[in-house]
């Protein structure tokens, strides 16, 4: 039986740890602040925007919430952008995806400044992750590789198998786990014989999108396996991209869903909020 990678008690330590920081920094006259921009009402979108507030009142850092209507234009949401970029009082802008079709997401991304983009997905933040260099790490890999290392997986010289190439997790947590001297390699919909490739896998990164895809047979013996994908399957019971009862059974540690990555996002976007005013008042 494998160690579960508990990310409900992970994610709950990260965000001690960043709320001790907020306090110290309240204590120096610095105020952390996120604007939350959520457009329209999506059901799923306003829950997850309510858990970001409520993980803001937790770590104490100041929430400015912007719920605007479907019917919001495209130009109303830039100048919006554009009046948080130059606010001293907001240190980091989320706008909560996905956007109505008739705004365009790239754009509205890009006109976040780098300085605030605590989700890390401007083209700046990705940049700057490729190149090493600091800036705003995209939260859900961030999570990935806190687990890791909270849960003593070692990192270095081990080769770990993405799946899954998309912007916001594939690629940047091919990035993060070079960074940490991982031998990395990525896989998506066209690689020829996937398990043969994921069976290499000391750590095995799944973020594809699909129910239970990776089941034991893709797992070598001993890995460690980190399941990004959540689904609803009928009967409401939630689930991950990994069959988690197969894989257990092979896997050394692996992390459940849910309480595993999905906790630790909102935790990292806590943590990049924090050093974002630590950047803001010139301490970073
Ligand atoms: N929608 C789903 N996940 C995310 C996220 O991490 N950030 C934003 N802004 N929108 C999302």
């Amino acid at each position: 039986m494998a160690e579960i990678i508990d990310g409900k008690k992970i994610s709950q330590e990260l965000k001690d740890d960043v709320k001790k920081e907020v306090e110290a920094l309240k204590a120096k006259g610095i105020e952390p602040a996120l604007a939350v921009i959520l457009v329209g009402q999506d059901p799923a979108s306003t829950v997850y925007v309510n858990n970001k507030k409520k993980a803001c009142e937790y770590t104490g850092i100041k929430s400015l919430s912007y719920e605007l209507p479907e019917s919001t234009t495209e130009e109303e949401l830039l100048g919006l952008i554009d009046k948080l970029n130059t606010d001293d009082a907001c240190d980091g802008i989320l706008v909560q995806l996905p956007l109505p079709k008739h705004i365009n997401e790239d754009k509205v991304i890009k006109r976040i400044s780098p300085d605030k983009d605590v989700d890390g997905f401007h083209p700046e933040s990705v940049g700057r992750l490729s190149l090493g260099e600091r800036g705003f790490k995209s939260c859900t890999p961030a999570g990935v590789i806190e687990l890791l290392k909270r849960s003593n997986t070692e990192i270095d010289g081990k080769h770990a198998v993405v799946v899954g190439r998309s912007n916001i997790v594939g690629k940047p947590m091919a990035m993060l786990l070079l960074r940490e001297n991982a031998t990395v390699t990525v896989c998506h919909s066209h690689t020829p014989d996937l398990r043969a490739i994921t069976k290499q896998a000391d750590i095995l990164v799944v973020a594809i999108g699909q129910p239970k895809f990776i089941d034991g047979s893709f797992v070598k013996e001993g890995a460690t396996v980190i399941d990004v994908g959540i689904h609803r399957l009928e009967g409401k019971k939630l689930c991950g991209d990994v069959d988690y009862e197969s894989a257990e059974k092979v896997a050394s540690k692996i992390t459940p869903v849910p309480g595993g990555v999905g906790p630790m996002t909102i935790a990292e976007l806590m943590n990049n909020c924090k050093e974002a005013a630590e950047m803001h008042a010139g301490l970073r």
